[in-house]
């Protein structure tokens, strides 16, 4: 496959809760996951992170395998609770230790290590004092972020700040789905913007220490169609783009929530109080980059299927991944080319993408998984479309290096390139990464 510029990284990606396991060694603190995972009823079977790839222990094996797969960039997230196990106070030396000794051994191996700051577990015990919808928490992620930078910051040249902020704060406080599994959507909007607040908070800080190296944001899209063309057909997508898409594109990339929703969400809560004078400039500081993470477009028709919203989300037909999600490659160009039109010229990167597919362990030595190389396959091109009209798209991470613990499915969701049977361990290479493997060094040779 050409057509992708020099120096572009062809990663992979994973996040610490969802493969480290090791929840409470070396002074690690309780997190919103480990709490979620314990309350019946709200993650599949009964799963926690508690062992999940064990990639605490098994970091060594893992690095050696990103190597064997030449991948040139590391996408992980550090733990919260392993820095500051009651989210705040001075660092928990054994936990920056076991990202330095990651770093030290990513950097040996030639991977640029790209690193979240924020993947969603927070510390319990701030949680407890109103988590993401109190606003004393940006002050809290702040100091956070300080800690990680001096202690790590020489060993990293790239970071996110904030994972999926639509996901942790919507999903998170209004729809419950995930940790810490509110149903409250005042206290979501103050979630999100908190989470906001904090990315600016610590962009600024980042900047005024004069740091070097490079500072982004990953915020989950999805390219929303009406399903028909019906006006209000075409209103509820808009809707849906405003709470999905622009709620949180516009205030970091224009300084501004998008006004109807606002409008609508004042009419339905009341004033936002919590956004105060100076929070937009803050929020929209310069990035050095916007991470996209992408896995599938949304259809809508207006409706009650989302009653604060007010639109219903329509069946695609066609071809479904495992978590029943459709599969068009052809909605990561369109967005694409959307982000350039609408926000200009940010450098981007794919920060996750990917595929769950029922893989088998057949006792081979590769684990054959012909859906999702193709997924894999059809998305790059669908991201060389983009770059061949211009748009600068800097680097590509599969979402994920293993299968892992997929949040509220537990472990029923498997979306590595490479499988993980839970019960030995044991890391089992499957034909995509083969194929990944394969075309990184294509790409490496092509240019050489
Ligand atoms: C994204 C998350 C990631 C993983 C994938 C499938 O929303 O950022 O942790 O769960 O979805």
């Amino acid at each position: 496959m050409n057509g992708f510029p020099e120096g572009f990284v062809w990663g992979a990606a994973t996040a610490a809760y969802q493969i480290e396991g090791a929840t409470s060694e070396d002074g690690r603190g309780e997190s919103i996951w480990d709490r979620f995972c314990r309350t019946p009823g709200k993650v599949e079977n009964g799963d926690t992170g508690d062992r999940a790839c064990e990639h605490y222990h098994r970091w060594p094996e893992d690095i050696d395998l990103m190597q064997s797969l030449n991948l040139g960039g590391y996408r992980f997230s550090i733990s919260w609770p392993r820095i500051q196990p009651d989210g705040r106070g001075p660092v928990n030396q054994k936990g920056l230790d076991f990202y330095r000794r990651l770093l030290e051994r990513l950097r040996e191996r030639g991977i640029d290590p790209l690193a979240t700051l924020y993947h969603w577990d927070l510390p319990q015990a701030l949680e407890d004092e109103g988590g993401w919808a109190s606003r004393d928490i940006v002050g809290r992620f702040a100091d956070y972020a300080e800690l990680v930078f001096d202690g790590l910051g020489d060993l990293v040249g790239d970071w996110v700040t904030h994972n999926e902020p639509w996901v942790s704060a919507f999903l998170g406080y209004a729809y419950g789905t995930k940790a810490p599994g509110a149903t409250d959507w005042p206290r979501a909007l103050a979630a999100a913007h908190h989470t906001l607040l904090s990315h600016g908070e610590v962009v600024a800080a980042f900047r005024a220490a004069g740091r070097k190296e490079r500072i982004g944001i990953a915020i989950d899209l999805t390219v929303v169609y009406a399903a028909s063309e019906t006006p209000d057909d075409e209103a509820a997508a808009l809707r849906l783009d405003s709470h999905r898409n622009r709620w949180f594109l516009d205030p970091v990339l224009r300084g501004s929530y998008p006004e109807e929703m606002l409008e609508r969400h004042e009419r339905q809560f009341g004033p936002l109080g919590f956004v105060q004078d100076g929070d937009m400039e803050r929020i929209s500081q310069p990035i050095d980059f916007l991470g996209i993470n992408f896995y599938r477009p949304t259809v809508v028709s207006a409706g009650d299927g989302n009653p604060v919203i007010e639109v219903s989300e329509v069946e695609l037909d066609g071809e479904r991944t495992s978590m029943g999600w459709p599969i068009a490659p052809a909605a990561l160009a369109a967005l694409l080319l959307r982000i350039k039109r609408d926000y200009g010229d940010v450098p981007l990167l794919i920060t996750e993408n990917g595929a769950a597919f029922d893989d088998e362990l057949d006792g081979g030595v590769v684990v054959e998984d012909p859906r999702r190389l193709s997924y894999l396959e059809e998305h790059l091109k669908a991201v060389r479309h983009a770059i061949g009209r211009g748009v600068d798209v800097r680097g590509y991470y599969v979402w994920s290096l293993l299968d892992n613990f997929e949040w509220e499915h537990g472990y029923s969701q498997r979306f590595g390139i490479v499988y993980v049977d839970y019960e030995t361990q044991r890391r089992v290479p499957k034909r995509s990464a083969l194929w990944y493997r394969d075309l990184i060094a294509q790409q490496a040779n092509g240019r050489s």
